[in-house]
């Protein structure tokens, strides 16, 4: 494959977890911590092809639903995978949290900060991790300190444009999302990064999250290489 065919930013909607489980006979969270092995091999398996970057559905605005049994599960999970961001913070890799992570353990809060602002320089690969990421308040949230900046005549109402949104996005400083993988057999956007995958390609997988494999991922990079992308052109 040829450079412009693999995609310089994939958001992967790590689901399925549950479902893999329970095909098991074991708890949702056991789906849950394979998932977070998979996502950090997933990692590698980008770098490798060339990828640039590479953002990761965790937990929705809406995953507060959940019993909380299996919330406290995902939580403590991102506890122990906070090691393997730090590990990732030597490796020339830039993480950037996308969501509200006020709503988060203070502990939780504080490691991710710290990992953000360490790595915040570093330009070998970005990971971006959503995490009490919904699309609706990202772009709510944007629109919010645009009208404040409205109201304190700071802007004009005219100022408000698509660039200024996108700069207040999560993602301003990340590449275009090319491709979105979801596997797990759903397909939708669930609120992920649903004003970044306007023009996005999506690839939908039968295969759960856990199961997950290099060669899933190169089947998906390689039917977006095939696609034809106008963009509203000929
Ligand atoms: C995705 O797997 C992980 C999170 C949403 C945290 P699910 O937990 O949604 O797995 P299924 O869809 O129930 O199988
Ligand atoms: C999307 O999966 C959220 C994550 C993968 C973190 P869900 O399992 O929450 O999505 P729905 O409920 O099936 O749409
Ligand atoms: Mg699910």
């Amino acid at each position: 494959m040829e450079e412009n065919q693999i995609p310089a930013h994939i958001g992967f909607i790590m689901d399925g977890n549950g479902r893999w489980a329970k095909k098991r006979g074991m708890p949702r969270n056991f789906g849950h911590s394979k998932g977070a092995e998979v996502f950090k091999k997933t990692v590698n398996w980008c770098k490798e092809l060339g990828v640039k970057c590479a953002t990761f559905y965790a937990f929705s605005t809406e995953n507060w639903r959940r019993p909380a049994d299996e919330i406290e599960g995902i939580m403590n999970l991102l506890r122990r995978y906070i090691k393997d961001l730090r590990a990732m913070t030597k490796e020339n890799t830039r993480i950037i949290i996308l969501g509200d992570i006020s709503q988060l353990s203070e502990d939780i809060r504080l490691e991710l900060s710290d990992i953000m602002e360490r790595t915040k320089e570093n330009d070998g690969f970005i990971v971006g991790i959503a995490l009490n990421y919904g699309g609706r308040g990202e772009i709510t949230r944007a629109a919010r300190i645009l009208a404040d900046k409205a109201a304190r005549s700071e802007i004009a109402p005219e100022d408000i444009s698509e660039n200024s949104i996108e700069k207040l996005l999560y993602t301003a400083e990340m590449p275009p999302l090319d491709l979105v993988i979801r596997p797990s057999g759903e397909q939708r956007l669930s609120n992920f990064l649903i004003w970044q995958a306007a023009y996005a390609e999506f690839v939908f997988m039968d295969v759960l999250w856990p199961d997950f494999s290099k060669n899933d991922l190169i089947s998906a990079i390689s039917e977006f290489s095939q696609r034809s992308r106008r963009f509203g052109g000929i």
